[in-house]
């Protein structure tokens, strides 16, 4: 990593980042934001100057993690102080939006709490903190701590963020797609990311093309709500998400498309379609249905019963027979029963899921649901999410294994854990290890699948020899 030097000093920011990939996008934007700042990013807090904790909300465990983290810098802190250095703290991210003047109060240590919605911001934020630093190192007391800055401003930080740095491994995400207006009763994104956002295509498709300059052969759009895409066209209309799609599937070197979030009362005709038509849309869809009781879709305030969900998955899979599905779950959500969970259980059978994510339900403050009677007790859930994520385990195991002896394009993300391995992604997102060269990072070889494990796959290159020595 090359160190920035301004002014002939040279600083260091560290990002944790905890959440989803909008999280993990917005983390690179910061950085792209305090590079001219003379910021450099380093992978560990040791040596930073500034540590920005980039939090997720979703569930209780996500935001506790904030505090004790927190912890730790206040004492990291201390110990540079006293030995005559510094060191700025700023929260970022969903904990930040939801709960910043608590943040602030119960750590003082923290500098800057930002929302999602301000990164642009982190500019003055830090001026701003670092103005309050030298009152205080010139011995004079402050009114209040931390810098805050949690509005919803007007304009978007998209119109604000400067052009993405570097892609790796060929990959990238681009957000395309933020907030979120269908206030599920369980959850907190509507709250921490504000109101549904579109930004315009020409943005989108400028950023894409960006990003494949800077290396990506592979771009996954992101959204809370990705399929609810509406981008603004310029011209009085405006692009679904399924426009957008084979408008980036023209882009010369762009071989791979993915999309994440998406909702299944978004999933239109066009988009269904794209899938059978868009050879670069990758065969694999991410729709979380969360349970698979109509009583309990219904509390959750879905929008969609298990009946819309298994018609879609049948088109879906009718356009493209090589589909593989993922999803997420909740269960023991304030109401369900063992009848209810059985529902879930039984659609998981019948629809086969490659890989699937599933949680027990968390009582979030602020949200309807925390509020429903019938909360279930934690071990009634615990059961629940074991029998789940047995059944779930087993359709993914069985899933990697029906695709062993297949000639697979994998694209190689990083060099394995042993020496002379890499791993890569099939079209399916599988993971596959293979014996080759670091080089192949970033590029798209064919591997033929050797074996079938729970969570991953090994596999040979089968490409020519000279294309993969180390
Ligand atoms: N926008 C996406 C999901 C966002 S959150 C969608 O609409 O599906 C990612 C996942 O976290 C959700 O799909 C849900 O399964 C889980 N989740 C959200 N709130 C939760 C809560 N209170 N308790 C447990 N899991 C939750
Ligand atoms: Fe949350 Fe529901 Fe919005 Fe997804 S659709 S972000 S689960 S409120
Ligand atoms: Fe977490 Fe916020 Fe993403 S709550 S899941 S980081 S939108």
């Amino acid at each position: 990593m090359t160190d920035v030097r301004t002014n002939g000093q040279c600083k260091h920011v560290f990002i944790r980042t905890y959440g989803c990939q909008m999280n993990v996008y917005d983390s690179d934007r910061m950085a792209d934001v305090l590079r001219p700042l003379g910021y450099a990013l380093i992978d560990t807090p040791e040596r930073a100057d500034l540590v920005v904790v980039n939090t997720c909300h979703i569930r209780e465990h996500a935001s506790e993690k904030v505090y004790s983290e927190l912890g730790r810098l206040r004492d990291t802190k201390r110990e540079r102080r006293a030995a005559g250095g510094d060191l700025t703290i700023a929260v970022a991210g969903c904990v930040a939006q939801a709960e910043g003047e608590e943040i602030v109060r119960r750590q003082p240590a923290v500098d800057i709490v930002v929302g999602p919605q301000a990164y642009h911001r982190l500019p003055e934020l830090l001026a701003e903190a670092e103005r309050k630093a030298a009152i205080r190192r010139a011995g004079r007391r402050l009114p209040g701590a931390g810098v805050l800055d949690t509005d919803f401003p007007a304009e978007s930080k998209f119109d604000h963020l400067p052009a993405p740095q570097g892609v790796r491994a060929g990959s990238a995400f681009l957000s395309i797609q933020e907030g979120c207006d269908k206030f599920c009763t369980f959850c907190v994104v509507p709250y921490t990311r504000g109101a549904e956002y579109s930004r315009p295509a020409s943005a989108v498709m400028t950023e894409a093309r960006q990003l494949v300059t800077a290396g990506a052969v592979e771009i996954t759009l992101l959204g809370q709500n990705v399929n609810a895409y509406h981008g603004d066209a310029g011209d009085g209309s405006t692009w679904s998400l399924a426009r957008l799609i084979r408008a980036l599937a023209e882009i010369d070197g762009l071989t791979r498309i993915r999309y994440t979030t998406s909702h299944p009362r978004d999933m239109d005709d066009e988009l269904i379609a794209a899938h059978g038509t868009v050879p670069q849309l990758m065969p694999y869809l991410h729709l979380p249905v969360q349970a698979g009781s109509d009583r309990v879709l219904e509390a959750m305030n879905r929008r969609h019963g298990r009946d819309l969900f298994r018609r879609l998955v049948d088109r879906l899979r009718e356009a493209q027979p090589e589909l593989a599905l993922s999803s997420d779950f909740i269960v023991g959500f304030p109401g369900e029963s063992d009848a209810d969970f059985d529902d879930t259980m039984r659609l998981v059978e019948e629809v086969g899921f490659a890989s699937a994510f599933s949680f027990k339900y968390s009582r979030r403050p602020g949200t309807p649901g925390a509020a429903l009677p019938g909360q279930v007790p934690e071990p009634v859930k615990a059961a629940r999410l074991a029998a789940l994520q047995a059944l779930l385990g087993r359709q993914a195991r069985d899933f990697n294994a029906s695709k062993v002896g297949a000639v697979v394009p994998v694209l190689f993300a990083e060099p394995g854990r042993k020496p002379g391995q890499v791993v890569g992604k099939t079209p399916w997102l599988q993971s596959v290890y293979a014996d080759g060269s670091p080089r192949l990072v970033g590029r798209i070889v064919d591997v033929r699948l050797t074996e079938g494990h729970a969570n991953s796959l090994a596999g040979a290159i089968v490409a020519p020899a000279w294309e993969t020595a180390a």
